[in-house]
């Protein structure tokens, strides 16, 4: 144990192994993702050579955060054509690994559509699987730019929101590259004021249960040089007393019609504390993000996990003192029932601005959105 942490404190290298990658072996085609469950310990690939492992791999979170999500539901899907599964069986489960975030289903949606395109225009199954392919390639660059845009749009916003300032952000769960195909969403944002000399400091919420914040931001911001501090999710609304916080920057799972935003649990607390404090809540999120066929932030599903994720302390996720990988170490009596919903939905009202990589709405209205959605439909 001691080893081990010895390890993650000294190790400030940037992240070399990408979060998703597509490979050809002579073997036949996989995808490899890395391990998001045994970081920051270890940096760990996972190989998978069908769309069922890709599905546990959601399930289990080793590949997360939603704009990943939509990029690995369309390689799943171009991996079952390319060896020869049945893809619309893969589509179905992939899309259904995990309920909340909407680009997992539209990125599966995607590769399926692009699959089925080929064969409904006569073309083999060898053509259609590398429709496939490209598809999720396409999706895969597409969100790596869309991170760009996003950063650029985000630091323009903080610096008329915060004129002249050395920012200290505030953010929940983890956005950075370990989500995306680029840089990120919110991270890539306070990256960018980072990068100018504008980030005085970003405070890591741990992101409980599964401390996607302790494990992964911190990681990130580690290896990116940022002066971070890493805090419980419950000493937030301390250091907004104390005002030591300028802005909440968070990503989003999803973003419903009406500009609810559905993201980690615990983002909405945050934004009432920001309300409370007078101090901006910002979503940064690509248009994969919203969904024009939810009306509104009670027709999101918020996906419902494991109680052990609660009532054990999960993480660090590889095996510690005896304890095996995701064995967990109790921290509640035997049999005691927990609430552990992955996401909570935050009200249009009380976000500050949306920021996407087609600009910023701000107020948030069911309208603005609509029509930032439709500008980028017709570029
Ligand atoms: O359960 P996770 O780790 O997949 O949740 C991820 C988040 O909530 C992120 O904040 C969200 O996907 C935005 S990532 C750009």
């Amino acid at each position: 144990m001691a080893d081990q942490y010895a390890q993650i404190r000294e190790d400030n290298r940037p992240i070399e192994i990408p979060a998703i990658r597509w490979d050809e072996p002579p073997e036949g085609p996989v995808l490899v993702l890395l391990d998001q469950t045994r970081l920051p310990a270890e940096e760990v690939e996972l190989v998978c050579t069908d769309a069922s492992a890709l599905v546990e791999a959601i399930r289990s979170l080793a590949v997360r955060g939603a704009p990943l999500l939509g990029i690995a539901g369309a390689y799943g899907v171009a991996l079952a054509a390319a060896r020869g599964f049945d893809v619309d069986g893969a589509a179905a489960s992939l899309a259904s690994a995990r309920p909340t975030a909407v680009n997992l289903s539209y990125g599966v949606r995607r590769a399926q559509e692009a699959h089925l395109a080929v064969l409904r225009a006569g073309g083999g199954e060898e053509a259609a699987a590398a429709a496939a392919l490209a598809a999720a390639r396409a999706l895969h660059t597409e969100d790596a730019e869309a991170s760009g845009r996003m950063a650029v749009h985000g630091l323009a916003l903080l610096d008329e929101l915060l004129p002249g300032g050395s920012h200290r952000i505030l953010t929940h769960c983890n956005t950075g590259a370990l989500v995306s195909g680029g840089e990120g969403t919110a991270f890539a944002v306070a990256l960018a004021a980072h990068r100018v000399g504008r980030l005085r400091r970003l405070w890591v919420d741990e992101t409980r249960p599964l401390l996607q914040g302790a494990r992964l931001t911190s990681y990130e911001a580690a290896r990116a040089g940022m002066a971070y501090t890493l805090l419980t999710d419950n000493a937030a609304g301390s250091l907004f007393s104390a005002g030591e916080v300028d802005a909440v920057l968070i990503g989003a799972d999803r973003i419903a019609a009406d500009g609810s935003v559905a993201n980690k649990v615990g983002s909405y607390p945050l934004a009432v504390l920001a309300r409370y404090h007078h101090v901006p809540f910002i979503v940064v999120a690509p248009l994969t993000t919203v969904d024009p066929d939810t009306p509104n932030g009670a027709s999101i599903e918020v996906e419902q996990r494991a109680g052990h994720e609660v009532t054990e302390i999960t993480a660090p996720l590889v095996p510690v003192a005896g304890v095996e990988a995701g064995g967990g170490i109790p921290v509640a009596p035997l049999g005691t029932q927990a609430y552990n919903p992955a996401f909570d939905v935050t009200p249009p009202e009380l976000v500050t601005a949306i920021v996407t990589e087609e600009g910023v709405v701000s107020p948030v209205t069911a309208e603005a959105l609509a029509e930032l959605c439709d500008r980028s439909r017709q570029v």
